[in-house]
């Protein structure tokens, strides 16, 4: 069990949960992830660690509420318990002077961004930030990133926010105008695509954070496989940190989609069910 000691709305579907997990805080490293259940009946879901801090015994969760399990999981409050934590799983980023780094995060995945651009910057490294929402309100920790990078870029889709437009725009300004070493880049698949056939057109190393569909998380299920580089690898174990270059993404795109319609039905019972225990409560 896991205790949630602070929980935070980042915005209205984004969630934070400072947790307390000291056997996972003190081994953490950046670019690992937890794998949790909120119940006995509930899926186990994977949530890349946005923070940690190994005196405290804590780690920091941030998540969308898009399905049955986030939104158990958003409903969860100060003082209540996970059922299962685990971690920390997956292999770390490479912590190393690599020059000039750019560290790329979209939507949600700003939270797991912040302990790579953090580490790269504490290993001496020029870190330049871009990050991007699709508008103002579902930004967040705008200032965590500036405070671990020595030039931060926003931008928003609709523009009300920073620049209007993709994350890609501001990379592409950045890898014309500036020498760069290495990308690394974490949010949405597309996105992560995108990064990735821009830095090769431009030679630049890149390292993209995958999230695909997960059960075990300890190589045992093959649910997380990736095609890297032709060859079958599972996220878990051998990533979630691989070379964007060589991710076949529109395989991956496709795996995502395969069990869109059983969790769109497991979230409508769920949501009639609450609805029901509502009315038996008289709400
Ligand atoms: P989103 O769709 O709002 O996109 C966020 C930003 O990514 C956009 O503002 C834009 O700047 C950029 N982006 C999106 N599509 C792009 C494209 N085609 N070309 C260039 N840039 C593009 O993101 P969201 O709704 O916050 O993210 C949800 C997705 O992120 C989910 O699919 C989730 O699985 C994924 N995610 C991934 C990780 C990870 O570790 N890789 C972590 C958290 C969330
Ligand atoms: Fe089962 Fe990776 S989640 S092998």
């Amino acid at each position: 069990m896991a205790r949630i000691l602070k929980k935070e709305v980042l915005t209205p579907q984004i969630k934070l949960m400072v947790v307390e997990a000291p056997w996972v805080a003190k081994k953490a490293k950046p670019g690992q992830f937890v794998i949790l259940r909120v119940n006995e009946e509930g899926e186990r879901i994977p949530l890349t660690i946005a923070d940690y801090d190994p005196a405290l015994g804590t780690v920091t969760i941030i998540f969308q509420e898009v399905g049955k399990t986030t939104m158990m999981l958003g409903e969860l409050e100060e003082g209540d318990d996970i059922l299962d934590f685990v971690g920390p799983l997956g292999r770390e980023i490479e912590e190393r002077y690599f020059g000039h780094v750019v560290c790329v995060g979209g939507g949600v995945g700003i939270a797991p961004t912040y302990p790579k651009a953090k580490a790269l910057k504490a290993c001496g490294n020029r870190v330049t930030s871009i990050i991007g929402a699709r508008t103002a309100s579902l930004l967040f920790w705008e200032d965590k990133m500036r405070s671990v990078s020595d030039v931060l870029y926003v931008t928003t889709d609709d523009g009300t926010y920073g620049e209007k437009g993709f994350v890609t725009h501001v990379l592409e300004r950045v890898l014309k105008s500036e020498k760069v070493d290495l990308v690394v880049a974490v949010g949405p698949v597309m996105m992560m695509k995108m990064v990735s056939l821009l830095t090769k057109e431009y030679g630049v190393p890149t390292l993209v954070s995958l999230n695909p569909i997960m059960v075990d998380g300890t190589g045992m299920c093959g649910c997380c496989r990736v095609t890297v580089d032709g060859k079958c690898r599972f996220t878990c174990v051998d990533g979630p940190v691989f070379d964007g270059w060589k991710v076949d993404f529109d395989e991956l795109l496709a795996r995502q989609r395969t069990y869109l319609e059983e969790e769109r039905r497991a979230l409508d019972l769920w949501l009639v069910e609450k609805a029901k225990e509502e009315v038996s409560h008289g709400f």
